[in-house]
């Protein structure tokens, strides 16, 4: 008899389209390897983002200007042999698609056809316009993202709020209706207020997926490390911990060492 292996639905950028039509909010993380992949996919995640955050998490930099396409690329590969569920969205580094459409459509493919993921992220909104279009136009899906976007860090001088100033703001809703009209199926506003916030996300069709921009939004996303709270260094005010692994581990790892030193591990059953 042979086993029946249990279909699994993947969700689309048009089922979290059709998710907002609904109501029902989205819940995306990051996720950088294969095992917490598999973990956040199995626990019910709907978006899996394979974020350039991994040139903090997982490399250590301050920023998120580092990271190159080849290692974006080894990132997404193992979640994607992780995920079977989730739709996984991956970020286009810093320089990689900024200088013309081409360069842009260049790396989008790189990313479709090494990784195996479903879509790609970049941000900004009008100055790159043509590149999403490039990208759109030969079949892959584009999520935009605006506000605070952390690879314009050195321009911005701070992670600081973003639109709170009237003219900016008015610049951030005249992309989000670009970005919709280009054909992005999602787009992240990261740390603006969240009056704006719920304004952009009733003046498109498309989901708005926010990190620190309040619940007016159609989803949340948040680093999977600060969710699991795996640093004690970084507290920002929007984000929630919903564990407490940086405990968790040092003390697993202290009493592992404890047993070590002590001849208890391993033990008579723990052998060969
Ligand atoms: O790289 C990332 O993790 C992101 C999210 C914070 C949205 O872009």
């Amino acid at each position: 008899m042979s086993a029946i292996k249990k279909e699994v639905k993947r969700v689309t950028t048009k089922s979290v389209i059709e998710m907002k039509a609904k109501g029902e909010k989205i819940a995306m993380l990051t996720a950088y390897d294969y095992t917490f992949a598999k973990l956040l996919d199995s626990a019910g995640i709907e978006i899996l983002l394979v974020g350039d955050s991994a040139s903090n998490v997982m490399a250590g930099h301050d920023t998120t200007l580092p990271i190159t396409l080849d290692q974006m690329i080894y990132h997404a590969a193992s979640v994607v042999r992780g995920a079977e569920r989730a739709l996984i969205v991956v970020d286009l580094p810093f320089g990689t698609y900024q200088s013309n459409p081409q360069e842009a459509l260049h790396s989008a493919v790189r990313i479709m056809k090494e990784t195996g993921a479903h879509a790609i992220k970049l941000e900004g909104g009008k100055e790159e316009a043509e590149g999403i279009q490039r990208i759109i136009s030969a079949g892959i899906p584009v999520m935009g993202h605006l506000g605070l976007t952390p690879q314009s860090i050195h321009q911005f001088g701070s992670f600081g709020l973003r639109a709170k100033e009237e003219a900016e703001a008015k610049k951030l809703k005249e992309d989000a209706l670009l970005l919709e009209q280009l054909g992005c199926f999602a787009i992240v506003l990261e740390k603006i207020p969240a009056a704006l916030a719920a304004e952009v996300a009733q003046s498109v069709r498309i989901p708005t997926i926010g990190i620190g921009a309040g619940n007016g939004v159609d989803g949340q996303v948040l680093v999977m490390q600060d969710v699991l709270g795996m640093s004690n260094e970084f507290h920002p005010k929007f984000l929630r911990k919903y564990a407490n692994l940086h405990e968790t581990i040092t003390q697993a790892v202290a009493n592992y060492i404890q047993d070590v030193k002590s001849l208890d591990f391993p033990n008579e059953k723990e052998q060969y």
